[in-house]
């Protein structure tokens, strides 16, 4: 496209209006933007488990109920009401529906757990006001979940939602691997699955956030680990962009020390990198916008796709010895 030149300038400019046209020749990745695909649902003949929890729920319960299991209660204070259940009555969903019990959060949806309350409470104004929207409208997670939660909730519902994730320190369950051939995979639900029997096949330019065992993550299980599998080289040059800047100000310039975050500039450390690389795409392309954003401009107005990809995978990956290549 002979405008992109044009319009991503513009971006950076923080002339925002033209910036969606900017993304035809830099789409967004459908591994970001996830788009549910309906799946089977959770056997009917046994009630829903996991490894290590005592508690064991009848099916039914949680069907038709959207229940909440509350797998391990030692892990996180007592959970007010909007995070444990929502309010039927004025259609909010719990929190936990999503963003799990302990607000570990997953690729589909965002960690909570370790944000402070200030940033929660105010993004719940940047998804109601719309200056919080996202460039694929058909990935209803992150294009409508939130929205139409900031309209239908209560401001003390806010706050109160808001003090118990703040209080919670976020635990990863992210394992970062270096691979050139990776599982062959598909959208069931929200997340990834391992299609059965299939050969390994390139990664190509794409993050798979995988989950391995579907009914943990059906039944909410945030103890459930995440395999990430990034590209070769990806963690090197992420580290590269980030320590530098990517041509702007280092990242922990703002994020803090092993960029864990400060009041209201959020964590970015081992937090999921499909989230990630979404928040940097719509805030390159105007998607995220407005004053709160506005010091992040700089810092994306040039990156490729290829460079957000590498930022995202190295910052799922930092301050872990895990870091596995195949
Ligand atoms: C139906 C699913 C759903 C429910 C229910 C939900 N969220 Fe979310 N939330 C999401 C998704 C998906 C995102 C990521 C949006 C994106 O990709 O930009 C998100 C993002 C967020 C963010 C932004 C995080 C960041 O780092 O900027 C906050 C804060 C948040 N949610 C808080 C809450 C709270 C508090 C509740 C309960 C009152 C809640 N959410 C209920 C799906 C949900
Ligand atoms: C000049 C300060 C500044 C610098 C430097 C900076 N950021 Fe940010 N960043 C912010 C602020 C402020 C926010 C929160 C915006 C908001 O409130 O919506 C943010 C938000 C983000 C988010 C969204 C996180 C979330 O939870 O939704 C990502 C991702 C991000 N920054 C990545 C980076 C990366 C990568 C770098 C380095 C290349 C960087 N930032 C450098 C100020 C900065």
């Amino acid at each position: 496209m002979k405008t992109t030149v044009f319009v991503r300038a513009a971006c950076a400019a923080a002339v925002m209006v033209l910036c969606g046209a900017a993304a035809n020749d830099d789409p967004p990745p459908h591994w970001a933007f996830i788009i549910m695909h309906k799946g089977p649902d959770l056997p009917k003949d046994r009630p829903v488990t996991v490894p290590g929890s005592k508690l064991s729920v009848p099916v039914k319960q949680f069907v038709e109920q959207d229940y909440i299991a509350d797998w391990f209660s030692s892990d996180h204070p007592k959970m007010p009401l909007v995070v444990e259940r929502g309010r039927k009555e004025t259609k909010v969903a719990a929190c936990s529906e999503c963003h799990l019990v302990t607000g570990v959060g997953g690729p589909d949806s965002a960690g909570l757990a370790g944000l402070s309350a200030d940033y929660i409470v105010a993004q719940f104004e940047e998804f109601r006001s719309g200056r919080r929207d996202c460039a694929v409208k058909e990935s209803e997670p992150c294009a409508e979940a939130m929205p139409a939660e900031a309209k239908a909730i209560s401001t003390a519902d806010v706050r109160a939602a808001a003090a118990y994730f703040a209080q919670i320190p976020y635990r990863s369950r992210l394992h970062v691997v270096e691979a050139a051939m990776v599982p062959k995979t598909e959208i069931v639900w929200y997340t990834n699955m391992p299609v059965k029997g299939a050969k390994l096949e390139p990664i190509g330019d794409r993050i798979i956030e995988l989950q391995d065992d579907l009914s943990r993550y059906m039944a909410g299980d945030w103890r459930a680990p995440i395999t990430v599998y990034v590209p070769p080289g990806s963690l090197k040059r992420g580290k590269t962009l980030v320590e530098s800047g990517a041509g702007a100000m280092p990242c922990a310039a703002c994020h803090g020390a092993g960029l864990q975050g400060t009041g209201m500039i959020p964590p970015l450390a081992r937090r999921s990198p499909s989230y990630l690389y979404r928040q940097l795409y719509n805030i390159q392309y105007g998607y995220r916008k407005g004053p709160a954003v506005a010091p992040m401009l700089p810092e994306v107005a040039h990156l490729t796709a290829k460079d957000r990809l590498a930022i995202a995978a190295y910052l799922a990956s930092m301050g872990t010895e895990q870091v596995v290549r195949r």
